[in-house]
This record gives C-alpha cells, sequence and structure tokens, in this order.
C-alpha cells in the first residue's frame, strides 16, 4: 500500500468557493444494500474514495457487476449472479464498514460468514448490536476461525430495542429487516441524515419503511426489492473540513452543494468562537477573520455534534486564546492525533476524556502523521498557517473519506503537494 505524504507551507488565509462531493458514510451502506436485489441500481454523486473502491470490490467478490462513469460519479451496480456468503478476510481487513454486507446477504442468501472487524485506531468498535438485532430477526450466529455466521432460512420481524444508537447497528439491521417477514420496529435508532438516504434509497427500491430520521423505525418486510436511481446526499463532514479550514485559516470560503441543517452543531460552536456564518440555500459563506472566543465541546450523536469534526475542531481550538475543551464521548481512543498537535506547539492536555486546550499565538511546521482520517484532515488545516513546513505521513487515510482534497485546497490557495512514496 502506498502511504504518501503532503508538504504544507505555511498559507494565507483560504478564499473561493468549494464543491462538497456525495456523502461517504451514505454511498458504504447504499452499496451494501444494492445486494438486496438483483435488479439495475444506478448511484450519483458517488465519490471516488478508496473506501467506495472496497466496497466496490467487495459486491464483485460476491459476483455482482459494477461500472463507473466517471465523469458523471456515477456507480452501475447489477447483483444478478450473487454465487457467495462469505466476503472476504482481506476485503474486510481493510476497512471495517464492510461489515454492512452482513445484514443484506444474510437476507438474500439465508446465511453470511464476514470476518470479524478488528480493533482500529479509534477503539475497539465491537460489532455486538449489530448481531443482536439480526439474531432478534431469527439468524443464528457463531464465530468460526475468525468469521461470523449468521444463518436463517427467513428472518421474521421483531422489535428491536438498541442500547446505544449505533449508526452502522442501525443501518444492518434496517436493511435486514426489509425482506424479513412481518413488521420490526427499531426503536432507539440512530437518526444521523445517512441513515435516512439509506431509507430513501430502500424506498426507492420498493421496501415499507417509516421514520427514518426518528428514534423508531418501523419496516414492513416485503418479498423481493426492485433496482433504482438514487443520488446521495452531500458529505457533511467534508463540509464541515471546509467550514474549519475557512475559521483557522482566518478565510473567506463558499461552500456548495451542501444541507445547512446536517450541519447545525458545528454550525452553532463556530457562531459560538465567533466566526461569521451565512446561508444561502443549498450553499454557506464563513468568513474566519474576526477574533476568536474559546469554547466547549462535546460529541455526541446526531444532532449533537459530531464526533468526526472533533479532530478539526482542535485544529482550530490550538490557536483559540484561552481554555477550549473538548469531551469525546463516542469512541474511547478518539484523541490520536492531540500527540501529533503538540509536537507542532499545542499546549494540550488529556483528562479522562476530556482534552483541555490552551490555545497558542501559532504553531510550526514539523512532521506529524495522519492517525486516522479526520485527525489526518485535522493536521491539514493546522500546516496551512503553522509558522514553515509541515509533513503529514500516512496519508492514505485521507484518501479514504476525502475526494482529491489537496486539489480542492489547493484551489483555494493552499500551499500542498503530495509524494507518492
Ligand atoms: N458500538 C458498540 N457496539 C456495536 C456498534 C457500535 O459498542 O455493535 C459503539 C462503537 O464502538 C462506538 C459507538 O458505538 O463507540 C458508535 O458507533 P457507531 O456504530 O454509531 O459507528 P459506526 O457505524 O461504526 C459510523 C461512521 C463513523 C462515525 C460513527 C459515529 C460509517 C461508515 N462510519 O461508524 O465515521 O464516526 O458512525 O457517527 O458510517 C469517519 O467517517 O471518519 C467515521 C469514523
Amino acid at each position: 500500500m502506498r502511504l504518501g505524504k503532503f508538504i504544507i507551507e505555511e498559507s494565507g488565509p483560504l478564499q473561493g468557493r468549494v464543491r462538497i462531493s456525495g456523502s461517504k458514510n451514505s454511498v458504504l451502506p447504499i452499496i451494501a444494500a444494492t445486494l438486496l436485489t438483483d435488479k439495475t441500481c444506478i448511484i450519483s454523486d458517488v465519490p471516488r474514495l478508496t473506501d467506495v473502491l472496497v466496497m466496490q470490490n467487495l459486491i464483485e467478490d460476491f459476483g455482482g457487476s459494477t461500472a463507473w462513469d466517471q465523469k458523471n460519479e456515477r456507480l452501475t451496480i447489477r447483483n444478478t449472479n450473487i454465487n457467495k456468503t462469505e466476503a472476504s478476510y482481506e476485503l474486510c481487513a481493510k476497512m471495517r464498514a464492510s461489515f454492512l454486507v452482513a445484514g443484506p446477504i444474510l437476507a438474500r442468501m439465508g446465511e453470511v460468514r464476514v470476518s470479524l472487524p478488528g480493533g482500529c485506531a479509534i477503539g475497539t468498535r465491537p460489532v455486538d448490536l449489530h448481531l443482536k438485532g439480526l439474531a432478534a430477526l431469527g439468524a443464528e450466529i457463531s464465530t468460526e476461525h475468525g468469521f461470523i455466521c449468521a444463518r436463517a432460512k427467513k428472518l421474521r420481524g421483531t422489535n428491536i430495542y438498541l442500547d446505544f444508537p449505533s449508526v452502522g447497528a442501525t443501518e444492518n439491521i434496517m436493511m435486514a429487516a426489509v425482506l424479513a417477514q412481518g413488521q420490526t420496529i427499531i426503536q432507539n435508532s440512530a437518526v444521523e441524515p445517512e441513515i435516512v438516504d439509506l431509507a430513501n434509497f430502500l424506498s426507492a427500491c420498493g421496501a415499507k419503511i417509516r421514520g427514518s430520521g426518528t428514534d423508531t423505525i418501523r419496516i414492513n418486510g416485503v418479498d423481493e426489492l426492485h433496482g433504482a436511481e438514487h443520488t446521495i446526499i452531500p458529505d457533511r463532514i467534508e463540509a464541515g473540513t471546509f467550514m474549519l479550514a475557512a475559521a483557522a485559516t482566518g478565510g473567506d470560503i463558499r461552500i456548495t452543494n451542501t444541507v445547512p441543517d446536517h450541519l447545525r452543531p458545528a454550525i452553532a460552536k463556530l457562531r459560538e468562537a465567533n466566526v461569521q456564518i451565512e446561508e444561502f440555500g443549498d450553499e454557506i459563506a464563513i468568513a474566519g477573520g474576526g477574533q476568536r472566543r474559546p469554547i466547549d465541546i462535546k460529541t455526541m450523536p446526531y444532532p449533537g455534534f459530531p464526533t468526526d469534526m472533533q479532530a478539526q475542531f482542535v485544529a482550530m481550538l490550538a490557536t483559540t486564546r484561552g481554555t477550549n475543551i473538548i469531551t469525546e464521548t463516542i469512541f474511547e481512543n478518539r484523541f490520536m492525533h492531540i500527540p501529533e498537535f503538540k509536537r507542532m506547539g499545542a499546549e494540550i492536555k488529556i483528562d479522562s476524556r476530556s482534552a483541555i486546550i490552551e490555545g497558542v499565538e501559532k504553531l510550526t511546521g514539523t512532521q506529524v502523521k495522519a492517525t486516522d482520517l479526520r485527525a489526518g484532515a485535522a493536521l491539514i488545516l493546522a500546516a496551512l498557517r503553522a509558522e514553515g513546513q509541515t509533513e503529514i505521513h500516512d496519508i492514505y487515510h485521507i484518501d479514504r473519506g476525502y475526494c482529491a482534497f489537496d486539489e480542492k485546497l489547493r484551489n483555494l490557495g493552499a500551499k500542498i503537494i503530495r509524494i507518492d512514496e
């Protein structure tokens, strides 16, 4: 695998317009959901990310056929000849979201074997809630030689209460339940916009789903699904990252193709920090030139403040005078970027689940490592206004979730070059 690095020079305030790509965390479950039908599905605004290519490979490994129309960011998928029930270890090891094929393959084929996901940089991330849900729908679950196996001749609808509103568990259970016999009610379900996008795609394929976007989802099973055309929602975390790029560099950026309602918590916190934000339909203008105020943040499930924006806020708060506190409640190990920020001169202490950030005047460029996707993006933001030159290593993490990130930043005036190594 190519690890790659970015070399970034201190840049002036970023300025210009940037178009946001389709959502990574929507498109991954939606590609998995195409496994529920043998008819053609056409998905538009698909970001060409390495995680998306892994999901595409998984579909093909099961026997599906896929075709990219790159110019129009459209992916056509036809899963007529699904001839396997096992998701290969190699592909599952590349991406945890591979586990999202479990629900659809089980519902379609009556059994599935998926490699048990290993630990990952941001936490242990178990799949117990996914499995509890599939078991409640009547699947027999076992673990064999590192694989999780689920079997059920016919899934049966039931009431499922999730102990925690897990995004992935809600998605896997929804996908399994659309072909189950009778009604499934998922309570304390996740309410993220990506759940609503998945429900809209499934409904376009003929599924009967009510209540997505609320904490109670009702699904009436149908015998089969047909194909559909669907456009992926804009990526709210990519949009939020560009908002922080404007805020952190004191720039002026206009973000197009976005849904401001999906960004409420980030917008509220930026305004609290004295960043100017205006909304115009599906566009947002951010002006980060004023004197920033310190803030406190606590990550929560949607519509609370997203864990996927936590690291990018660290990049801004590292130079926001005063004491800032960020508390991470979703993942137990999502402060791996803090030591990297400290190498750049940030003053940050970790106390249990909180990072206490004493804003400094300026960060300084040095060599740092992207420890995960969002951490990598955050280090880029910090490097853009750090004194001198910063080298960011292991940038393959960033390519998993940001489409042409360096190119989009260069168009806004960032001095960033990519070195393949
Ligand atoms: N959890 C369990 N048991 C389960 C499932 C989850 O204990 O069976 C725990 C996790 O360990 C974690 C918490 O619940 O502590 C939240 O996990 P969740 O299932 O909600 O997250 P996910 O589905 O694994 C998705 C996104 C993540 C994002 C989280 C939270 C995708 C492909 N991934 O992960 O995105 O951080 O929701 O919003 O949708 C990213 O894009 O950088 C990213 C990590």
